[in-house]
């Protein structure tokens, strides 16, 4: 069977650990190993991407593949072509594909299933496993190791905070808290999952930011609108306001080290404020770039087994 990547929620923490390991060792290797030359990978992004597409092509290049890369309208899928026979067809031509839609993880699921390719979710409707991966290496990178350092994450319940969830919850001693808008939370399924992992001390959510007790490690935000999708309630605005993160947060519940990170893009004025994520303890750019280290961590995971 192709190794897939579609979710975090079904991997040991052990290949967690591995391939945060290996993405940090690879952001430091002057010279990239071409363990991909002679493949071939498919990236096929349905909606728009500025650092995981970029990080995969350049990730996969940089390994020595070849890249072929489908925007919205190029496959046969918008024509009505299923995705077993894409799958199919596209197994015959290449080693891995990267895929990013609006859609939910069973589609994904269903081109994996259809044939031995090796599928990586580079965003679906609920989670986002290559941004935790990056994440997750960012913190590494930063802190030497995650054990004993905790995270807060600040704003909507989205993709992106369901995989920092998954992410922290399977990597021992780290501790994430997650406060999001009351009718913004986070999915249904997180809960049970976190008790079935045994790690629902770990990952805690709630909604009343005041209550948080620092210091914590890293305050973490994410654009409002994720995907630039607009929300139905014209009043969202008012319910999100007391979630900015401001100097004012920091200066409260951050310690002398803590760091500011956002999986971008980034609205100035919204989910944060100009002098957090301009000032120094912002890593954002830092985190976007080990998009491409976690890139490359995963595409050999997958396709070098
Ligand atoms: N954070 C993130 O996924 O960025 P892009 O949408 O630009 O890929």
């Amino acid at each position: 069977m192709a190794r897939t990547l579609l979710s975090l929620s079904n991997m040991e923490p052990k290949e967690v650990a591995a391939l945060v390991d290996r993405a940090v060792e690879l952001a430091r290797t002057p010279r990239t190993p071409q363990v991909l030359a002679g493949r071939a990978i498919g990236i096929y992004f349905a909606t728009s991407s500025t650092r995981t597409r970029t990080a995969f092509w350049r990730a996969a290049t940089a390994l020595g593949a070849d890249v072929i890369s489908y925007g919205p309208e190029d496959l046969q899928l918008v024509t009505g072509e299923s995705l077993a026979d894409t799958a199919r067809v596209l197994a015959a031509y290449l080693d891995a594909i990267v895929v990013r839609t609006n859609g939910e993880i069973r589609e994904m699921a269903e081109l994996a299933d259809a044939a031995d390719l090796p599928v990586v979710n580079a965003l679906s409707s609920h989670e986002h496993p290559t941004q935790a991966l990056a994440d997750l290496t960012m913190l590494r990178a930063e802190f030497g190791t995650v054990a004993g350092r905790h995270v807060l994450y600040v704003g909507e319940g989205n993709s992106t905070a369901m995989s920092l969830a998954h992410a922290v919850a399977l990597s021992p001693g780290l501790r994430l808290t997650l406060i999001t808008p009351e009718g913004y939370g986070i999915p249904d399924g997180l809960p049970a999952w976190l008790r079935e992992h045994g790690a629902q001390d770990r990952v805690q959510h709630g909604h009343d930011l005041d209550a948080v007790i620092g210091p914590v490690d890293a305050i973490y935000t994410s654009r409002w609108n994720q995907m630039g999708v607009p929300k139905a309630d014209p009043q969202w605005r008012s319910h999100f306001l007391p979630y900015q993160v401001t100097d004012a947060l920091f200066a409260r519940i951050g310690g002398e080290r803590s760091i500011f990170l956002h999986d971008l893009p980034a609205v100035r004025g919204d989910e944060t404020t100009a002098e957090v994520i301009d000032g120094p303890r912002s890593r954002v750019f830092r985190q976007a770039f080990y998009k491409y280290a976690a890139a490359m961590a995963i595409l050999e995971w997958c396709v070098c087994r």
